[in-house]
């Protein structure tokens, strides 16, 4: 069985990554698939979604990557509450590692390193990433096999795209040769807002990103802001919220692309 890594990543903050990661997450664990969080945010958003806490000297991301050799993936991996879906949860030290790494050799290989061994029983990896494109990104890119892009139903967002695109391309051409971007989400969608259907009419027509795009569309909804307050991914926590029914059809689509 192969074990599909995704990493969820815009430069552009705040375009609904870690609710992406969280309840993509949620939705392939309601359809049976084993799914591990690595959380490479210093926020530590994702992890605090999936209802995880990371106490004082508990491993964790920060922990693999600042000595991979001495670090094992093993045990830094969390289970939640919900089986089947682990997380290797982030720390805010974790925003030290970028200037610890910087004179490292190799320092773009450390997340690579670190997860060579991870159980093959997982069927998705998802990776969070932070908004830039910082060492830790890189990281990521180099670990990846896809890239995953929500992209909010805005006007920054969209003009934002390029600008990732040439990154990821630059990362291919350099780094990692297998990268793939996987398809870009529409994030934040309000049918009632005329400049969200323009950019959601702009991303279905523009032939740099019209083949990538899911047809699922994430749409603005409340209960999703609610449930990352509650630890707990709206598609468990909210069950009918048009959040957990997008979120839901959005997985079902995006295994049938990666099958
Ligand atoms: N579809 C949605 N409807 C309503 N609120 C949402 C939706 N998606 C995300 N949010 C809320 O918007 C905020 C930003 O979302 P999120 O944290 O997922 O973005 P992000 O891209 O991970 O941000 P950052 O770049 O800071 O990591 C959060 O408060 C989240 O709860
Ligand atoms: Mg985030």
């Amino acid at each position: 069985m192969q074990t599909h890594t995704i990493a969820i990543a815009n430069e552009k903050g705040g375009v609904g990554k870690t609710v992406t990661v969280i309840n993509l997450a949620a939705a392939l664990n309601r359809l049976n698939r084993k799914v591990l969080v690595v959380d490479m945010d210093p926020q530590a958003n994702a992890t605090k979604g999936l209802g995880v806490s990371v106490e004082a000297g508990q491993p964790n991301i920060y922990g693999l990557l600042s000595d991979p050799d001495a670090a094992d993936a093993h045990q830094a991996i969390v289970s939640t509450a919900w089986e089947g879906l682990d997380v290797i949860p982030s720390h805010t030290d974790l925003s030290g590692a970028e200037v610890e790494l910087t004179n490292e050799h190799g320092r773009e290989n450390r997340l690579k390193e670190a997860l060579a061994d991870l159980p093959d029983a997982y069927d998705v990896v998802l990776i969070d990433t932070p908004p830039s494109l910082s060492l830790l990104t890189v990281n990521v890119f180099t670990y990846a096999r896809f890239v995953l892009v929500p992209c909010q139903t805005h006007p920054y967002a969209y003009g934002a795209l390029q600008a990732l695109f040439d990154t990821i391309g630059a990362v291919k051409d350099a780094i990692n040769p297998d990268i793939t971007v996987l398809g870009i989400l529409a994030t934040f969608y309000d049918h009632r807002t005329r400049v969200a259907r323009s950019i959601l009419d702009r991303l279905k027509n523009e032939a740099a990103y019209r083949d990538l795009l899911f047809k699922t569309v994430i749409r603005t909804n409340t209960a999703i802001a609610e449930s990352a307050d509650k630890g707990r991914p709206v598609v468990f926590y909210r069950r009918s919220s048009f959040g957990a029914i997008d979120y839901t059809q959005f997985a079902e689509e995006m295994m049938a692309r990666l099958d």
